[in-house]
């Protein structure tokens, strides 16, 4: 296993075996004494050169977290200042973060940091009906589990919808309905990853996959993402070099560019999936938000290998309280995707998805998303509005939650984010979502969630912090 030259700065391999080692350690797989795997074991556990062990090795000695003892090898230093396992306290994971969500919890009065809706767009008071009606349908639905793979009359009716609508070659059998994207992300990883494993992901990329992937131990490696989508030849040496196991992709008005990859690179794309025997995981909540054009069919429209991996979440524009979405693929993966549903929590609850069943076969639901649409629209084209004229940049989305602005040389996002967050501002510095954490001159500016009144006095007031900077 080779490093990856434009990771190797942020984070090198042997920092990743040092990390690996610490987890386990504070995991309580090893105590106090405990002698640790050889140079030569690991190495070859992790597919990785001795000398990157040796290093990893090294620097916890040096961190008092290992002591060595002559001709015997590595052992758990007393001192390391991790939890004994008698103690059982250690539960912290593999590079346990979630910045965003870290963010985002701070409530603040300009919100800009949620790539959601504002609930005074949906349309709440026409849920109560769907509610009712689910209920006189099925009046042991609160009695009931839903199966694992979700409920049949859901899985039958989205199938028919993919079909009919994206021309995708789906039976119910093939889907499984999961509690948002964030868990279906999630379930993939499980299943597919494991320490030091490679993953390719679009630079930037949704900071929370990354996150997950990263807790698998997982190493990630950039693929520039732009408004003409990627270099496929790029994507191809990287897949020939690092064989990753998959490719995290949100390729339809992408968090946090607003870009959409473009039809003729989709097809190539998923052959490439297919030759170098890499998982696509194409992320797909935002495909009807589109403003003007819909985009091109999915990724998954041109798999006929199931290396496609489709997850098509419901949850940010039908009504983001229910966290329905829909994962697409073929068997045998659904058999594993199937258990680990089972074991994170044996079905999502049933009575939300008969009321999104309910609510998505309407023909409120198509006239909710023409409205919705041209707010976002109105919602962005304020945000433009007021940024022009202020020299930041951005590439106008044709759809979407976001607009990821480029700030002039000389403004720091770091400073812009810090005062404004000090004014009730928030916005999501760029970095985040840079899997090599640079990106210092981006923020990401969510118009969807403040109504469109809150939206254009706090972007007022953004300007003028950063005009007094
Ligand atoms: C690209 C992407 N994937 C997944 C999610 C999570 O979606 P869900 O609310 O369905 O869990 C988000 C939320 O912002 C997102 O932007």
């Amino acid at each position: 296993m080779k490093k990856s030259a434009s990771v190797e700065h942020n984070h090198p391999l042997f920092r990743q075996v040092y990390e690996f080692l610490m987890n386990r350690m504070e995991r309580g797989e090893w105590g106090a004494h405990d002698k640790l795997p050889s140079i030569r074991l690991l190495a070859e556990e992790l597919k990785v050169h001795r000398l990157t062990v040796f290093k990893a090795y090294r620097m916890l000695t040096e961190d008092g977290k290992v002591y060595v003892k002559d001709k015997s090898g590595y052992y758990v230093s007393p001192v390391s200042g991790l939890p004994s396992i008698e103690e059982g306290a250690a539960v912290s994971a593999y590079a346990l973060t979630n910045p965003l969500s870290d963010i985002q919890r701070v409530p603040t009065k300009y919100q800009f940091s949620q790539a959601l809706i504002d609930p005074g767009l949906l349309p709440n008071l026409f849920l109560s009906d769907y509610v009712k009606k689910v209920f006189d349908l099925y009046p042991k639905v609160m009695g009931t589990y839903s199966s694992v793979q979700g409920d049949e009359e859901l899985r039958e009716t989205l199938s028919r919808h993919f079909r009919k609508k994206h021309r995708l070659q789906l039976s119910s059998e093939e889907l499984l309905i999961t509690s948002g994207a964030q868990q279906a992300i999630n379930l993939i990883a499980r299943i597919v990853l494991g320490p030091m494993d490679t993953v390719l992901v679009e630079r930037p990329t949704y900071s929370v996959a990354m996150d997950v992937f990263r807790r698998e131990g997982a190493r990630l490696i950039p693929v520039e993402i732009t408004p003409t989508g990627y270099d496929l030849e790029k994507v191809e040496a990287l897949m020939k070099k690092h064989k990753p196991r998959m490719f995290y992709i949100n390729p339809t008005h992408h968090n946090p560019t607003g870009y959409t990859v473009p039809a003729q690179q989709r097809k190539l794309l998923v052959e490439l999936a297919e030759r170098y025997r890499c998982l696509l995981v194409e992320d797909d909540p935002f495909r009807d938000m589109y403003f003007e054009e819909e985009p091109p069919p999915p990724f998954f429209a041109y798999d006929t290998e199931g290396w496609v991996i489709y997850i098509s979440s419901f949850s940010k524009y039908v009504a983001p309280g229910l966290r329905i979405c829909a994962v697409a693929c073929r068997y045998p993966f659904m058999e594993r995707l199937i258990t680990a549903k089972s074991l994170a929590d044996n079905g999502t609850p049933l009575l939300n998805q008969k009321i999104f069943l309910h609510y998505y076969t309407s023909s409120r639901l198509q006239q909710h998303l023409g409205k919705l649409r041209i707010a976002l629209q109105v919602h962005k084209e304020i945000v433009e509005e007021e940024l022009a004229g202020t020299g930041w940049e951005w590439t106008p989305p044709q759809g979407g939650l976001n607009l990821w602005v480029k700030l002039p040389d000389h403004l720091s996002a770091d400073r812009l984010f810090a005062s404004s967050m000090a004014e009730s501002i928030a916005f999501v510095p760029g970095e985040l979502f840079d899997p090599l954490g640079e990106m210092k001159s981006r923020i990401r500016v969510s118009y969807s969630f403040a109504s469109e009144g809150v939206l254009r006095e706090g972007i007022q007031r953004l300007i003028a912090i950063a005009r007094g900077l």
